[in-house]
């Protein structure tokens, strides 16, 4: 029987196990949420960044900024938090407007308010195995992955994906827990060949439903990180789950598994941060 990996609930118990540490240990955090402009989905995404902070028993900041918001107008804003004591943790969300560079703003928050893992400082330190803020999306899914019982050492792990928020990392956190990592991306030749010897498969391609059974080793781990929604309103992942699920040992469905787990890492990285000067 296919495992059908629930990242709603292993979410909700990351949550859960937080706001225990919280409650008992009086731990004070706040993570300031910064949205330039008014993109709907970055809107909702920002909501629930601010109601997990709710939940879990910790303050969230809460920063509009009009879409004609210049960078320097921004990066005076970090600025501030970083020197606020009071502030544990700075997310921006992304995107930004075309017209305000992603990397200066990213490489303006101090790193150790760096909760979104994006720094450079935080990315070294996850290359070369020292202690840091890793970005929520790779982290989360090796929760997924350990929380179901499966193990990494010694597997065969492809990601498909080269970005600096998912493909990246996920290589570096793989490699980390000791499996043998192969990155593709979309000049890779024989792409199916290589995802067919995979035991743990993280497809993170932007394209819906590509990955089909042909691209599956039986009893695989198949990690979706895609999220589409498809002409008839529904949403989908970048795997063709009803077509993959028989031939995989245990898959993540789209919604409902590794997105919830991406917040429940931000709330992981605030409580680190605010630790690390209490
Ligand atoms: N936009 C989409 N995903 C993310 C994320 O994880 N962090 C931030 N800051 N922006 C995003």
């Amino acid at each position: 029987m296919t495992k059908i990996i629930d990242g709603k609930a292993i979410s909700a118990q990351i949550k859960n196990e937080l706001k225990e540490e919280v409650a008992k240990s009086g731990l004070k955090a706040t993570l300031a949420v910064i949205q330039v402009g008014k993109d709907p989905a970055s809107s909702v995404y920002v909501g629930n960044k601010k109601k997990a902070c709710e939940y879990i028993g910790v303050g969230s900041a809460s920063y509009e900024l009009p879409e004609e918001t210049k960078q320097e107008e921004l990066l005076k804003l970090i600025d501030d938090l970083n020197a606020d004591d009071s502030i544990n943790g700075i997310l921006v969300q992304l995107p930004l407007p075309d017209y305000i560079d992603e990397k200066t703003v990213i490489n303006r928050i101090s790193p150790s308010k760096d909760v979104d893992g994006f720094h450079p400082e935080s990315v070294g330190n996850l290359c070369i195995g020292q202690e840091g803020f890793v970005s929520c999306t790779p982290a989360g899914i090796i929760e997924l992955i350990k929380r179901s019982g499966i193990s990494i050492e010694g597997k065969e792990c492809v990601v498909i994906g080269r970005s600096n928020i998912v493909g990246k990392p996920m290589a570096l956190l793989l490699l980390a827990n000791n499996g043998t990592v192969t990155v593709c991306h979309s000049r890779t030749k024989d792409l199916k060949e290589i995802c067919k010897r995979a035991d743990i498969l993280v497809v993170a391609i932007g394209r819906p439903r590509m990955i089909t059974a042909e691209y599956v080793k039986e009893g695989a781990t198949v990690i979706d990180v895609g999220i589409h929604r498809t002409d008839d309103g529904k949403l989908c992942g970048d795997v063709d789950f009803d077509n993959v699920k028989d031939i995989a040992g245990a898959i993540t469905p789209v919604p409902g598994g590794v997105g919830p787990m991406t917040i429940a890492m931000l709330m992981v990285n605030l409580i680190k941060a605010a630790k690390l000067v209490k």
